[in-house]
């Protein structure tokens, strides 16, 4: 939302407060802050004000129809000030032929924004996506206790993934304070998330591909910065821009990331197509799960963009079947990865598993089934927010 005048964000803050389901939403006070969320956040809507200078919504609307090709523009319109112009319908129509799709009458209210969010929604994007901004399917792993197995899961869904999609997929290491892909992977990156950083004002996708180190299965890595003090450079504005510039350049973008729910995390939540939380079948990890679950809902995840992975499956004393663990979390399992010395051997030796696995057996058939799914999400086309 581009809003010059504080009222206008009051009320839209207001009205999105009012909604079943929020879709997140980023102000920006001028044109040029606006151009540089436009760019890092790739929206879906962009809202700017219509006043009676129609030269500066020209300006506007151009210049945000090229930092963000596949948003529709809405334009937000008080009519007092309009209706007291002879020509009142004058700005409505330029601002049609500016390229504004739809209307938001001011005083913004929840059931007027609803209806555009809904009108906008069953007219889908602006027009046929433009060359080179096609969106690829963006994926995470995540879960609220560490140790879980989500590295573990993230590089081997990719590799899969990579093997049937060669140089189509990109690992990003978002566990920025203990990256540990790289190793998995048995790669030395030259280059990382750090530099990305650095060059944050020259990046685009083609930069960004060269700042990816290439595995020999076809995967690209993005690897996490070499130490701390280069991880706190990094954003949620910089891993925004990452995983916009990733989609386009890439068919799968997925995302390893830290066990905790911080503004890189919720930022990358906004965007995902899945998220795939990754537990065990002990007691301790189902309770934190679940309040993970809650946490999701509130930040207006569908379940339709969960699916829940039971790691390290293993019975035994203390330990819940899958039944147990789909009733405490009162949603069925979707994956089980069992417990297997022969994944922690491949990690140690940097030799991903789902790259030597036959189907046959039972862990190379999970984590096939694994990479299927993402796939699956990709051919659906899941869209944030749906
Ligand atoms: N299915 C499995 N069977 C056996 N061991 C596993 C399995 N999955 C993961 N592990 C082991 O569990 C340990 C933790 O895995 P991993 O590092 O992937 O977890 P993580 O959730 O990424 O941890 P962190 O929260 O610290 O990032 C590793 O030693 C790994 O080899
Ligand atoms: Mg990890």
């Amino acid at each position: 939302v581009l809003a010059a005048d504080g009222a206008l964000r009051d009320e839209m803050e207001a009205a999105l407060r009012g909604l079943r389901q929020s879709p997140p939403a980023y102000f920006a006070s001028d044109l040029r802050e606006a151009l540089q969320a436009a760019a890092s956040r790739d929206p879906q809507w962009i809202v700017l004000e219509l006043g009676t200078d129609v030269r500066l919504l020209r300006t506007a609307a151009q210049e945000l129809a090229l930092a963000a090709p596949s948003a529709s523009l809405v334009a937000a319109w008080n009519d007092e000030p309009l209706a007291s112009d002879v020509a009142s319908s004058a700005p409505l129509i330029e601002a049609v032929r500016c390229g504004v799709r739809d209307f938001l009458r001011r005083p913004i209210s929840s059931t007027e924004l609803d209806d555009l969010l809904q009108r906008l929604d069953r007219a889908g994007p602006r027009t046929a996506v433009p060359p080179g901004t096609a969106r690829g399917g963006l994926y995470a792993f995540i879960s609220n206790k560490g140790g879980v197995g989500k590295s573990t899961l993230a590089v081997n869904a990719a590799c899969a993934l990579a093997r049937r999609h060669p140089q189509r997929v990109l690992l990003v290491d978002a566990s920025l304070q203990l990256g540990v892909c790289a190793a998995m992977l048995d790669l030395q990156p030259r280059t990382t998330l750090a530099d990305a950083a650095a060059e944050r004002d020259r990046l685009d996708t083609t930069l960004l591909r060269q700042l990816a180190s290439a595995h020999r299965c076809g995967l690209d890595l993005l690897a996490a910065p070499p130490d701390a003090v280069a991880a706190a450079r990094i954003d949620d504005e910089l891993l925004a821009r990452v995983l916009t510039l990733a989609r386009r350049c890439y068919d799968y973008v997925v995302v390893d990331t830290f066990p905790v729910l911080d503004r890189l995390v919720t930022t990358l939540l906004d965007a995902v197509d899945r998220a795939y939380v990754v537990m065990d079948n002990l007691v301790p990890t189902l309770l934190g799960a679940a309040r993970l679950l809650t946490l999701l809902a509130e930040l207006g995840l569908s379940p339709q963009r969960i699916r829940l992975v039971l790691n390290r499956y293993r019975r035994g004393a203390g330990r819940l079947s899958r039944i147990d663990a789909a009733n405490y979390l009162q949603r069925p399992i979707d994956l089980l990865v069992p417990s297997s010395e022969r994944l922690v051997q491949s990690v140690n030796t940097g030799q991903p598993y789902a790259l030597s696995a036959g189907r046959w057996r039972a862990l190379g058939r999970a984590l096939q089934r694994l990479a299927d799914d993402l796939e699956q999400a990709a051919s659906a086309g899941a869209s944030p927010g749906s």
